[in-house]
């Protein structure tokens, strides 16, 4: 963890950054039940589990005042008609606000309330989303074969809520059906 004033290099093109305390990988096994083509996923996962996403995290203690930041990457593909994607979680501390900075590549983040609201915006190179306290968030890969690259930071307090989403999934899912992304309702959505 560094301590002091400190300065990060992101190399523009690269994704690895110069200096990280943790690197988190999720893989296709990690997303069971996430994906609304049950069987693609099934035979997917049976020929490979693949690399879906990657984080860099550089830490700091989890307290009010601190901040969290580091480099996300959602690598491009499909499962079924469904693009790659994160997790997506909402803050355990629900109050808490996230920017997203885009470095590379295209995608949405797909982003809901508790209250059903949702809300999907584009994500490309220069791009700086604001995540209101209260949404959660998932960064969904729509590019042609190229990773989608972001910047975020957060509150280090917030925390992180998995389990509402795994359990519910999101109101909105990102496919292409062939005539590029498209937002549709998901069917599997448990309110
Ligand atoms: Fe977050």
């Amino acid at each position: 963890m560094a301590d002091g004033p400190h300065t990060v290099f992101i190399e523009a093109g690269k994704v690895r950054p110069e200096l990280f305390d943790a690197h988190i990988e999720r893989r296709l096994s990690s997303m069971k039940g996430q994906y609304l083509d049950q069987e693609a996923y099934r035979r997917m996962l049976e020929e490979e589990d693949r690399l879906l996403y990657e984080v860099y995290e550089l830490r700091r203690p989890e307290k009010e005042g601190e901040l969290l930041s580091g480099i996300s990457i959602v690598h491009p593909g499909k499962v079924g008609e469904e693009y790659f994607m994160t997790k997506g979680h909402f803050h355990e501390v629900l109050d808490t606000a996230e920017i997203y900075w885009c470095l590379s590549g295209r995608g949405v983040m797909v982003m809901e309330t508790p209250e059903g609201e949702w809300s999907v915006k584009d994500l490309s190179p220069g791009t700086v989303l604001y995540v209101p306290p209260r949404w959660a968030h998932r960064s969904v890969n729509t590019g042609s074969g190229e990773n989608l690259v972001t910047f975020f930071v957060y509150p280090a307090h917030a925390g992180h809520d998995y389990g509402t989403i795994e359990s519910k999934g999101f109101r909105k899912l990102m496919v292409d059906r062939g005539a590029g992304a498209e937002v549709i309702d998901n069917p599997r959505w448990r309110g």
